[in-house]
């Protein structure tokens, strides 16, 4: 939910940069930009609603001067999609200026308070109530640092906020609580951003800010300061990520580079697994029930956790919604283990249940983005090594969740033979890759398609609702996933000749009741597309197209391998539809509101 960026360089024109910098943020929030940069006593503001091309071929942001400045892209929450609701937003002599990532959530009454002192507002948004508060402050004789100090022991809610002024030329004030926001240290450059990729082409040097830390940029250096004012030293964590990991390098979009990744993720996934086995070894033995808690393409990874730990070491384990978290949350005890998946490790939700979790249970973080802030909240945590994922779909990362969720689970359950078998998955997945202009052609039949339907059982159901999930969120395609069995007690009512149906029927104990499914639908009409495993003769009759995969990946393996090609279907079918797959409507990478 919005993409904040703050820079001060030393000898340079700072607009181009903080430019290329937001435009990596784009999959953070893709309804407005705007840019604010000072020189010589004066902030220059550029801002309109539309994507950051659009609104550039407009505005032409490289050509504003200054050497320090900040940039925003935005989700809108308050107000909508507009140039006065666009950020950075200005006090009213136009000498403080600030961008904000997050929900003031007692906006209202400062407002009220601001307008009875004759402050005037410009927007409906929750933000601009900082600008007029920094002037408040200052006007009371503080600095902007002691102003931004004093702003946020008044306002209520997720934050992460970077202000300039004037009368202190140069410098970036910032500060969090709940928004992610990290510190990028260059040579004659220092950032604030909300999210690595926008700087990495800058500093590999990353700072992460803790809740209520405010950092300082001027153009000899950074000064962080703790929740009590105090100076402090930040750990600096060195990326190992390149700059080209943030760019399309060819691709027409990220979705689709993402997709091929994913071979790549997962066998840097499987080079976690010394460090896996050492928390196994501090679990193990302790516990007696497992509970996930995710959202959405997280939550479907989740569920894929339960049939393994069930099945493979048979403690009972739940899968719950974090935004329903807390209805469950008094059930836990110091003999359960909360694992929480988040390819962010910002989600909100997520966050809270978190927080809740860690005063009674063991928590466990199963997270991507480093230093965010879920993995400084778990007692223990899995890093997964997706690299950065820009597309708003989650695709390299959600594979890299479920083979670090693999490798819990073998390792729990000492199952050699499992973890033999998984060293094996980033090769079938390459085997899907290569033949992914199949799923390019099968693509076109579903393009005019209005609703769809993705079943699986077992191991495969989470896939289907994965799938689906997919196809939604990127197609704008109304689909649903369902286990399979479940389809006769309501849902194949709406069964007829107009609703494809994806059959996920991977070789296992479930295969023969799936095709049961198949043919169940198939007498209403449906078509039917399946997806099995190479030589599997029935499902190539009795469906009207296939996608085959190599036989070795059974139900248990499904998982990981036969979510690619319903990944590449939705993409293909957004592509087809002229949508863009990296920023879906509506939707955000980094939930960071409930
Ligand atoms: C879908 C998608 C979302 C996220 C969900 C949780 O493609 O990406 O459903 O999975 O918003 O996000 P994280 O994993 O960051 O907690």
């Amino acid at each position: 939910m919005c993409g904040i960026v703050g820079c001060v360089l030393k000898n340079d024109k700072v607009a181009p940069i903080l430019l290329d910098s937001i435009s990596k943020l784009e999959y953070r929030g893709y309804d407005s930009i705007g840019l604010a940069t000072a020189c010589d006593g004066k902030i220059n503001l550029k801002k309109d609603a539309g994507k950051i091309d659009e609104v550039n071929s407009k505005l032409n942001f490289a050509e504003m001067p200054g050497n320090y400045g900040i940039a925003h892209v935005r989700w809108a929450t308050h107000g909508d999609p507009s140039k006065e609701n666009s950020h950075p937003h200005l006090n009213s002599a136009g000498t403080i200026a600030v961008v904000h990532n997050g929900i003031i959530e007692n906006y209202l009454a400062i407002k009220e308070d601001l307008i009875s002192e004759g402050y005037e507002f410009k927007s409906d948004t929750d933000t601009e109530v900082i600008p007029h508060l920094l002037d408040k402050f200052m006007k009371e004789g503080l600095d902007l640092e002691k102003a931004v100090r004093k702003v946020i022991g008044v306002i209520e809610g997720a934050y992460a906020l970077a202000a300039i002024c004037t009368d202190e030329p140069n410098k970036v004030v910032a500060t969090r609580k709940d928004s992610p926001l990290i510190v990028g240290i260059g040579e004659d450059e220092y950032f604030v951003a909300s999210d690595s990729p926008a700087i990495l082409k800058y500093t590999n040097n990353i700072a992460y800010l803790d809740k209520g830390d405010i950092v300082i940029l001027t153009e000899d250096g950074v000064t962080f300061k703790d929740e009590n004012d105090k100076v402090i030293k930040k750990e600096i964590d060195v990326l190992d990520w390149s700059p080209e990991m943030a760019e399309k390098e060819g691709y027409d979009h990220f979705m689709i580079k993402e997709i091929n990744e994913q071979d790549v993720a997962i066998r840097n996934t499987l080079g976690e697994k010394k460090k896996i086995k050492a928390i196994v070894d501090d679990v193990k033995g302790t516990i007696n029930r497992v509970v996930f808690v995710a959202c959405g393409t997280s939550y479907h990874a989740s569920l894929t956790g339960k049939y393994l730990i069930e099945s493979l070491v048979g403690i009972p384990t739940e899968v719950l919604l974090a935004s329903e978290f807390k209805y469950s949350a008094k059930a836990l005890n110091d003999q359960t283990l909360v694992i929480f998946i988040s390819q962010s490790g910002e989600t909100a939700d997520t966050l809270k249940a978190l927080d809740a979790a860690n005063e009674v249970s063991k928590t466990l973080a199963i997270v991507n983005v480093r230093g965010s802030s879920a993995t400084r909240r778990a007692d223990y945590v899995i890093q997964t090594q997706a690299g950065p994922e820009i597309g708003v779909a989650a695709t390299k990362t959600y594979v890299s969740q479920l083979i670090a969720i693999y490798l819990f689970s073998a390792l729990l359950a000492d199952d050699e033979e499992l973890l033999k078998r998984l060293e094996k998955v980033p090769d079938y997945i390459d085997e899907v890759l290569k033949k992914q202009g199949i799923i390019r052609e099968i693509s076109h039949l579903y393009k005019r398609d209005k609703d769809a339907f993705f079943i699986g059982r077992g191991f495969s159901y989470p896939i289907a609702l994965e799938g689906a999930l997919k196809l939604k969120e990127i197609s704008y395609i109304h689909a649903e996933g369902y286990a399979a069995g479940e389809l006769k007690h309501g849902p194949i009512a709406l069964i007829d000749e107009h609703i494809p149906v994806v059959v996920v029927a991977p070789p296992g104990e479930d295969y023969k009741k799936i095709m049961s499914n198949l043919q169940e639908v198939k007498a209403r009409g449906a078509d039917i597309l399946g997806i099995g495993a190479k030589g599997d003769k029935d499902l190539i009759d009795e469906s009207d197209n296939v996608f085959l995969i190599n036989p070795e990946v059974d139900d248990i393996l499904a998982p990981l391998v036969y979510i690619v090609p319903l990944q590449l279907l939705s993409y293909h079918v957004s592509v087809i539809r002229k949508l863009d797959p990296d920023k879906p409507k509506n939707l955000a990478k980094c939930v960071t509101v409930e």
